[in-house]
């Protein structure tokens, strides 16, 4: 009895934002956003699109990958932060932007740390046996939540969306286990103040710039390298595994500077670190699972491999979880 990842896929809108467009918009410049956060350019999607949108592509390559007909998929979790809507469900949006009917679809909330926590929640139902095949999405436009005035922020966020294909397995190999964590006394340090029941939108929200969101960025930067680290620690601990063991660390991208200190801390190389930050910014949930799909495309990940994947998020929250590779290169 196990759950295994049988196909990736992700999405990049084609709108490049690069930090020289960035240097036209705000008091910043290149120098200060790669030394301080490696981020180079990031994508933004178009007018027309939303996170549903981009979901729906990474889903359509995921499906593809895997080698499965779309009527397979029994459930979609959607991890967003950037929903379409308030409701219905970005999942349930993008089950009918797939053709699907008559399947459980339920969107999840963990921020940064949403696919690890999608991909958690798919096991649990997959390793049983009572669902066969689950489509994990993140799907994030962090550009419609971000404050183009505000220096601190903007320059680190970007879209984009990657999905994976979940399904029991009859072996041990797989996804073996995941930690997830929060903390929700941190809550205050990354957030978008209005929108939901505690400040609806109006006027004032508007143009106060309360729709976007706010970080304590060195705090968090602190919180983040520790709460990453101990996470890994846990699930190495847990299931008796060394940092030599590991073929590759997938971290959440959300600063290059925190990525070096986590592997630092762990002992782990930097050659054993996927880093794909200098392209795509922060792009929340989305981040890991693009990392994920490009490792394995890039032939960075074979069967066997040992793979372990961290993130870090708004609740404060964060995840880890360890993967026996086992789908055919
Ligand atoms: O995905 C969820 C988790 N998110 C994160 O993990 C992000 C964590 N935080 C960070 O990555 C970093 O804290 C930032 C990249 C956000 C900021 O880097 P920092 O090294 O912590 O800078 P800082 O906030 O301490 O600011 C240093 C200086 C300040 O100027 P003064 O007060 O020293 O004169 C800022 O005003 O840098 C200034 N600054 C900028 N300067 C040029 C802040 N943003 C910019 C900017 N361009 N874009």
């Amino acid at each position: 009895m196990g759950s295994t990842i049988i196909g990736t896929g992700s999405y990049l809108p084609e709108k490049i934002l690069t930090n020289a467009d960035l240097e036209k918009m705000v008091d910043t410049s290149d120098e200060w956003i790669v030394t301080r956060t490696g981020i180079k350019e990031r994508r933004i999607c178009s007018e027309n699109m939303s996170s549903s949108d981009l979901g729906v592509e990474a889903a359509k390559k995921a499906i593809l990958d895997a080698g499965i007909s779309a009527d397979e998929i029994e459930m979609i979790i959607c991890a967003t932060i950037t929903s379409d809507m308030p409701f219905p469900s970005t999942a349930c949006i993008i089950q009918s932007k797939l053709g699907l009917d008559n399947i459980a679809c339920f969107d999840i909330s963990s921020a940064c740390s949403g696919f690890i926590y999608g991909l958690e929640l798919a096991r649990s139902f997959t390793n049983n046996g009572c669902y066969r095949k689950i489509l994990v999405i993140a799907a994030e436009c962090m550009s419609r939540v971000t404050d183009y005035t505000d220096r601190s922020t903007c320059v680190l966020l970007g879209d984009g969306a990657a999905a994976a294909i979940v399904s029991h397995s009859g072996d041990t190999d797989g996804i073996i286990d995941s930690y997830l964590g929060s903390s929700g006394k941190y809550g205050n340090l990354l957030y978008i103040p209005a929108g939901g029941s505690k400040l609806p939108a109006s006027h004032e929200t508007v143009s106060n710039h309360l729709h976007f969101m706010k970080m304590e960025g060195s705090a968090v930067f602190k919180i983040a390298v520790n709460a990453m680290s101990s996470a890994i620690k846990k699930i190495f601990e847990r299931n008796n595994i060394h940092a030599e063991d590991i073929s590759l660390l997938i971290p959440h991208q959300a600063n290059i500077r925190i990525i070096q200190g986590v592997a630092r801390s762990m002992g782990v190389p930097m050659e054993k670190v996927f880093v794909n930050i200098e392209k795509y910014g922060n792009m929340s949930a989305a981040s890991v699972g693009v990392a994920l799909d490009e490792a394995v495309k890039a032939g960075r990940i074979h069967k066997g491999d040992l793979v372990c994947m961290v993130s870090f998020g708004a609740g404060l929250t964060w995840a880890s979880n360890l993967i026996r590779w086992n789908k055919d290169d």
